[in-house]
């Protein structure tokens, strides 16, 4: 068995396998355009790759996708070193070839692989099947928690400084403080434009709008949100509040925002850097996450993801 990068022609083999799994709400067509224009996009013309685990007969057994994603070391002096991570998504096995240890496999050598790369720091993945699978290949699991929020009728902007466009994102991520603490993952702005262009594809299916804004500021905090998938939800994306007082304003705006979209609620991940303000928001549930569990590996020795690294929704694929 060996791992090998897809070319174009494999993909789009896999699109056709991958549907039953992952087109709901889109016909088949919808999702091979889906898959297509995703691909398209400069984050993944750039950053994605999809491995295939094959048989010695060159027999597909599993896949999986690779986004590069930015990370950062902190030097004992400080300083930040700049690194290479990967968030794996959609692994999967065709369904007869399941309960054979092919992901397991794909696992592991896609690891080693990584591993190789010159500036590797960690892999990062999303499970929608519990931790165990990936908790052999050495991924460990951190907190998985939402808040939700019902949207509410006004002007977005009036609880906020400014509210972001959707070209302000690299303006905005600039802003934002970075986490004090030895490694952590920082997505760009093109990364960020993806979710959104997730939410362009399904905005069609969902009877809702486009939201008018990217995000808001406040003071010195920001927020990026977004529409960012198959959910008439509006998601935020990086969240970095300083203040209670300005937790709660960028949050009621984020209501506002919803409800002048007609989407159903706002969503926040958890994070070790908003936990202690978001119980103060009014109307804000927590939520055990349903899928997308984080969980991080090493690919260095001397890389050590935190306890309670955060990991905001940006970071999802
Ligand atoms: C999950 C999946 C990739 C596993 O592929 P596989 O080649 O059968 O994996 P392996 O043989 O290495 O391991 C199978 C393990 O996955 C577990 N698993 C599979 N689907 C699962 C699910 N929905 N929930 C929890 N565990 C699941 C099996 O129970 C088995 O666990 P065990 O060996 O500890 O009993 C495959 O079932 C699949 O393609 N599912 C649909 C797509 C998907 O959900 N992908 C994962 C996204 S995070």
């Amino acid at each position: 068995m060996h791992l090998v990068p897809a070319s174009d022609a494999q993909k789009l083999q896999l699109d056709a396998l991958t549907y039953s799994e992952w087109g709901r709400l889109l016909t088949l067509e919808g999702y091979l355009s889906r898959e297509l224009r995703l691909r398209a996009h400069p984050w993944a013309r750039a950053d994605m790759r999809t491995w295939l685990l094959c048989a010695d007969d060159g027999a597909v057994l599993a896949s999986c996708e690779t986004f590069r994603t930015g990370s950062f070391q902190r030097a004992p002096g400080g300083a930040l070193l700049p690194g290479d991570s990967f968030a794996i998504a959609s692994v999967f096995t065709e369904e007869r070839l399941r309960g054979h240890g092919h992901a397991t496999r794909l696992m592991d050598l896609l690891a080693a692989e990584l591993e190789r790369q010159p500036r590797a720091h960690a892999a990062l993945l999303f499970s929608d099947v519990g931790p165990r699978l990936y908790a052999r290949s050495g991924y460990r699991e951190l907190p998985a928690w939402d808040w939700h929020l019902a949207p509410s009728p006004g002007a977005p902007g009036e609880t906020v400084d400014s509210l972001l466009r959707e070209s302000d994102l690299g303006p905005a991520l600039d802003r934002m403080r970075r986490p004090e603490l030895p490694f952590f993952f920082w997505p760009t702005p093109t990364q960020l434009d993806w979710h959104l262009e997730r939410g362009r594809i399904y905005v069609e299916h969902l009877g809702c709008s486009l939201p008018q804004s990217a995000g808001a500021t406040v003071g010195g905090s920001t927020a990026l949100w977004g529409l960012v998938g198959r959910s008439a939800e509006l998601t935020v994306l990086m969240f970095d509040a300083r203040s209670p007082a300005e937790a709660i304003a960028l949050l009621e705006a984020a209501r506002r925002e919803a409800h002048r979209a007609g989407l159903s609620r706002v969503v926040l991940w958890e994070e070790p850097g908003n936990a202690s303000l978001l119980p103060l928001v009014a109307g804000a549930t927590r939520i055990a996450r349903d899928g997308s569990l984080p969980m991080v590996r090493p690919l260095r020795p001397d890389v050590h993801p935190p306890a309670l690294l955060p990991v905001p929704r940006g970071l999802w694929v």
